[in-house]
């Protein structure tokens, strides 16, 4: 009974398979390399390949007896997404289906997804909840709805019915409380990361994409959730197909918002150090603000968010300023 982590040596899934090692679980990472760090993989086997290699995956089902899959292994950058379509629909979607496949042909019948709250688009009213419209405003956001979409029809599958949890992320960042894991700024644009190095790489200097917006401070409001946390609710879901839970879409956020000069503000006086920043124009599809209702997981996976902003600063400084170097260059 081992779990497959595909993308387990990225960011959020490195920190997953930690998780899902202190549940007492086996678990084989399968990763391209591309996008992660070797170094980042604890306690874990890892086989480096493609999610779209179906001999690779179905020789891995067979060696390690795999029982589920959480699937993290994707691209994520939004700008990029719209820069390379072609390149996002390969690898977010059909690389998925080739796997999909192998799996009903090997009898896996339990999968976590990594979908994304960017499938609301922007949303019509806050909180967010799973029953309101997807409006995915990027070939990224397209790209995670319509994994969603596959895993329906695969769950329709009378020979082999895949029952799945997709969980829409709100905004992963932070690392690991005994800071040996974190997120490198060199390949992340998220705010927590490019706040970290405007802090500690003197050459570097924040831009802050519109203060103009009807917020409190007029910048954008987002829910931030520590990945810590994020991880914790991936083994929930894990148990919840374990004990014969039906396909589920649902939201995993803390259900409140902070905006960007709450972070900036919260960072400097953890830092005690000033953050450089400018403010640049708006970003076209970035949505005002956007929080979770976060209901649904704590009633179907018995998950609640459990750190706040506090945490998630504290550590990534922590990280940042002990990696400064982040995962690839050294340290
Ligand atoms: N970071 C966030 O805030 C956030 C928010 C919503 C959703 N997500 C989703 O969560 C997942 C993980 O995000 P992350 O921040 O850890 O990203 P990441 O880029 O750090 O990790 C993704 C990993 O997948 C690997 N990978 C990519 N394509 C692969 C393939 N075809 N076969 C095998 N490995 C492959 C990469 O090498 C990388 O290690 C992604 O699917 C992302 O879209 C992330």
């Amino acid at each position: 009974m081992t779990v497959l982590v595909t993308g387990g040596a990225g960011y959020i899934g490195a920190h997953t398979v930690r998780a899902l090692r202190s549940s007492g679980r086996k678990v084989v990472v399968l990763d391209t390399l591309e996008r992660g760090n070797r170094e980042a993989v604890i306690d874990a086997e890892l086989i480096v390949g493609d999610v779209a290699d179906q001999g690779l995956v179905a020789k891995i089902c067979g060696d390690k007896g795999v029982s589920s899959v959480i699937h993290f292994a994707a691209y994520k950058a939004v700008g990029e997404s719209m820069l390379e379509p072609e390149k996002y629909w390969n690898n977010n979607v059909a690389s998925t289906e080739k796997m999909l496949d192998v799996l009903t042909e090997q009898r896996v019948d339990k999968f976590v997804f990594s979908s994304s709250a960017a499938v609301y688009g922007t949303p019509l009213s806050m909180p967010v909840t799973e029953s309101d419209p997807t409006k995915p405003e990027s070939v990224y956001a397209e790209t995670k709805l319509a994994v969603e979409k596959l895993l329906g029809a695969f769950s329709q599958n009378t020979d082999c019915r895949l029952r799945s949890v997709s969980l829409r992320y709100f905004n992963a960042a932070g690392a690991s409380k005994d800071n040996r894991i974190g997120e490198d700024w060199s390949s992340s644009q998220n705010l927590v990361p490019q706040v970290m190095r405007a802090l500690l790489d003197k050459d570097f200097k924040l831009e802050i994409f519109g203060n103009d917006y009807p917020t409190p401070d007029g910048t954008g409001v987002r829910d931030y959730i520590h990945v810590e946390d994020l991880a914790v609710a991936h083994v929930k879901a894990l148990d919840y197909l374990e004990s014969g839970g039906e396909t589920l879409v649902c939201n995993i956020g803390t259900g409140s918002g902070t905006s960007v000069m709450q972070v900036i503000d919260l960072a400097e006086k953890i830092s005690r150090k000033k953050v450089p920043y400018r403010i640049a124009a708006r970003r076209a599809g970035d949505p005002i603000s956007v929080f979770a209702d976060a209901r649904l997981a704590e009633k179907k996976l018995g998950w609640k968010a459990a750190r706040g902003l506090p945490e998630i600063i504290e550590s990534a400084y922590e990280w940042h300023r002990t990696h400064p170097n982040g995962y690839r260059r050294g340290n």
